[in-house]
């Protein structure tokens, strides 16, 4: 199956790698490495294990070996397209309903967020809040039968920013978020999925915004040239409770 991921998509993160070595005199097929969702996006895995697969070495040791930028895009956008789709957040989830998946790992549950709908129509528009409310509630209650050791809840996403989705958790829950900073959060959707809409096209104005931005990125903290910042969010699964499950829809 021919991998969907738009040019402008792998376009924009093959720059935001580019400008990283360029700046810090790194090598860029390891730029890429870490600071592009490639890896987990074209199915070969998360770093570091994706760099010892012979399909990394492959695309990663073409690329480093091109001259221009042209030439490195188009040979993303090759490569992308031989691989097979891969548009989960994540490959080891536990529970699902909707768009919604959980993992738990050492008693703490991560969500993640990828659009499953048929129809035309945002997943997070404001008439599908009941629906997408009532998921949430299903995966947290698939999360307590099978993982009775949980006891908190992180999340790592730009849509911590967005209305819609920040009404669907706890309040105690999104008051705690903070704004991640650290250079290990680019390999996958929380920053990246900013740029794509739910019919999985690039969000043009936001990427012109990303790319103005690389002329004063800073390598040690790259994270500035994203126009929403991503947020963490972390409380106790206990906020996850009645209280939560029965609240009037807050906007
Ligand atoms: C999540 C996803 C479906 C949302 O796309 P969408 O439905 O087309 O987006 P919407 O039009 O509903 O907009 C979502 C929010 O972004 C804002 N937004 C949308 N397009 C925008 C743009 N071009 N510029 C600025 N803000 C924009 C909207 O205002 C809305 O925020 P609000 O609810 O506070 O008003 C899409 O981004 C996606 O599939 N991303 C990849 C998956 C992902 O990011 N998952 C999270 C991983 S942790």
């Amino acid at each position: 199956m021919v991998n969907p991921l738009p040019d402008r998509y792998l376009d924009i993160q093959l720059r935001f790698a580019s400008t990283i070595a360029q700046r810090s005199e790194a090598d860029l097929g390891d730029t890429v490495l870490w600071f592009t969702n490639f890896a987990r996006r074209f199915g070969i895995g998360k770093p570091p294990m994706a760099a010892t697969r012979p399909e990394w070495h492959h695309y990663a040791e073409t690329l480093t070996g091109l001259g221009s930028p042209a030439e490195q895009l188009e040979w993303t956008i090759e490569f992308a397209r031989d691989r097979p789709t891969n548009r989960a957040a994540t490959s080891s989830t536990d529970v699902r309903a909707g768009p919604f998946s959980a993992e738990v790992t050492d008693a703490v549950v991560r969500c993640h967020f990828v659009s499953t709908d048929a129809d035309d129509l945002s997943p997070l528009h404001p008439t599908k809040r009941a629906r997408r409310k009532a998921e949430l509630v299903a995966v947290f209650d698939q999360v307590r039968a099978a993982h009775p050791e949980a006891t908190r809840v992180r999340g790592v996403s730009w849509l911590y920013n967005t209305s819609t989705y920040r009404s669907l958790f706890p309040p105690e829950h999104i008051a705690t978020a903070t704004r991640r900073a650290d250079l290990h959060g680019f390999q996958g959707s929380s920053s990246w999925g900013q740029f794509l809409d739910h019919r999985g096209e690039v969000k043009h104005d936001r990427a012109d915004v990303f790319v103005r931005r690389l002329a004063e990125l800073d390598p040690d903290r790259p994270w500035l040239a994203f126009p929403t910042p991503t947020l963490e969010v972390d409380s106790p699964l206990s906020n996850f409770g009645p209280a939560w499950r029965n609240e009037a829809p807050s906007g």
